[in-house]
């Protein structure tokens, strides 16, 4: 049934969790952009694989379930920063009815531990 509503959690780089309900054939990107979800940074070639800002980490039992990875897919993760063996570029993937209620996290912010880390160390 096409146009039904798929609830998705995006995680964003900070941990922070939104809700959303995202209609069936919009793509992840899509639906971060219409849900003005705060996530920086996101989507910055809008979807053409041209960037790798729109990395998501999927649960595994969703990740086995998505469809194939194409070359440029792969070869734009290769650059992505945080890269697991369950990201996928969000751009690239559509919502369909069987993943609702799943959960997407945006690789985590490390800056603020770096931070810590220079500020033990220059004690
Ligand atoms: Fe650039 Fe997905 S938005 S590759």
């Amino acid at each position: 049934s096409s146009g039904s509503k798929v609830l998705v959690h995006f995680v964003n780089q900070s941990g922070m969790k939104s809700s959303v309900f995202v209609t069936e054939g919009e793509s992840l990107l899509d639906a971060v952009i219409k849900k003005n979800l705060d996530i920086s940074g996101f989507g910055a070639c809008e979807g053409t694989l041209a960037c790798s800002t729109c990395h998501l980490i999927f649960e595994e039992s969703v990740y086995d379930k998505l469809e194939q990875t194409v070359d440029e897919e792969i070869d734009m993760l290769d650059l992505a920063y945080g890269l697991t063996k369950t990201s996928r570029l969000g751009c690239q993937v559509t919502v369909n009815c069987w993943m609702d209620g799943m959960t997407v996290c945006v690789p985590q912010e490390i800056k603020d531990q770096r931070g810590k880390q220079e500020a033990q160390s220059s004690k």
